[in-house]
């Protein structure tokens, strides 16, 4: 799991602010600016955000300047956010990616702001199921879950007060402490550990993998047969970043006026211009990478990851034909 620097700028602490809104697909490809910046990235993300979004993405960059539109709720909002991407295995070896619900336009990511409380753990996975309370886990669900599977990505909201960065480009941040609340999200009891005291809004990734729609192709062994882009059949190493790019002082005027407990954009409407569907939909970034990763069966994951348990750091594939992961430009590299 990657996590990066937020740009946190001078953000107050308040009791309790959310903001909630859907974000559609910019684009998705083998992008990474922050893990690979100039390569194409050894594994698939879906990239939600604003329009600036690139191979590489300079610090200095001022994406509300640079970006034109946005595929997120918020036009203010040019920020970018990206996610590893699931794909179904087939049992003939085959894979497709899992496409997203509620809405394939409007629904492909769903974004949680907020002075928002947080669990002991950073990224979990929920089975949605017909019966019964969903239940969250850390892996993969390993039975096939009726409603879709919805993971969970949180970030640290916790920052030493010091350093925009760190050389681990993690140890300024740090999660909060405290105990689980009854419905495990509101838990108004945590607190920043004093190392890390200053409380920054929490980013928090909600996507809902429709997997039902594989589960009449269940395995005849009973192995769950969902694997995430880097190849992770355990969805242990699920992941997320974010890049801010909120215009001037607009996130932190949202987060002082926004503080009903719904989240819902309308109610945020008088700090930031609420986008309709039409506009975000149409917020478009073609594909650089040239390689097709979804909407058929591919007969490798896109950068020929192999399915790897871990706890070992995986290892690449040399030689599979992909699109070079080391080229500054996104160009194919010859077969082996
Ligand atoms: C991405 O970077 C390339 C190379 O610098 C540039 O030509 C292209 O216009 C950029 N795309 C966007 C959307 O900024
Ligand atoms: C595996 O099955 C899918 C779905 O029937 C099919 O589209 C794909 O071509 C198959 N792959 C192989 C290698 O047979
Ligand atoms: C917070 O802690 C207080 C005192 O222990 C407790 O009464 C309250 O229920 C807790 N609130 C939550 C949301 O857990």
């Amino acid at each position: 799991m990657f996590w990066h620097a937020l740009v946190v700028g001078a953000l107050t602490s308040k009791s309790y602010a959310m903001l909630r809104f859907p974000c559609s697909q910019l684009v998705t490809e083998r992008f990474d600016p922050l893990v690979t910046p100039g390569q194409v990235s050894p594994h698939v993300h879906q990239i939600v955000g604003g329009n600036a979004f690139n191979l590489t993405m300079d610090p200095s960059l001022d994406l509300p300047n640079l970006a034109t539109c946005t595929t997120c709720r918020f036009k203010e909002d040019k920020s970018n956010y990206w996610t590893a991407v699931m794909y179904f295995k087939h049992e003939n070896g085959s894979f497709m990616r899992v496409p997203q619900i509620p809405n394939h336009f409007t629904g492909q990511s769903y974004l949680k702001y907020g002075y928002y409380d947080i669990r002991s753990w950073a990224l979990t996975f929920r089975c949605w199921d017909t019966f019964g309370s969903p239940v969250d886990s850390f892996a993969l669900p390993d039975r096939a879950c009726n409603g879709g599977i919805r993971s969970n990505i949180f970030f640290p909201s916790c920052w030493d007060g010091k350093h925009l960065d760190s050389p681990d480009h993690k140890s300024h941040m740090a999660f909060m402490e405290g105990d689980v609340g009854p419905d495990g999200i509101f838990f108004r009891n945590s607190t920043c550990p004093s190392t890390h005291p200053v409380r920054v809004p929490m980013v928090f990734y909600e996507i809902v993998w429709d997997t039902k729609i594989f589960n009449h192709m269940w395995p005849k062994d009973g192995s769950q047969p969902f694997v995430l882009s880097m190849g992770d059949p355990t969805g242990l190493g699920h992941h997320g970043d974010y890049l801010f790019g909120w215009e001037g002082d607009s996130l932190q005027r949202a987060m002082d006026v926004c503080t009903d407990v719904s989240g819902r954009p309308a109610d945020c409407a008088s700090e930031l211009t609420v986008l309709t569907d039409e506009e975000i939909n149409s917020c478009k970034l073609p594909p650089m990478v040239n390689e097709n990763v979804e909407g058929e069966y591919l007969s490798a994951l896109p950068g020929c990851n192999p399915l790897q348990e871990g706890p070992q750091s995986a290892t690449m594939v040399a030689n599979c034909n992909a699109v070079s992961t080391t080229e500054i430009r996104p160009t194919p590299t010859p077969s082996a």
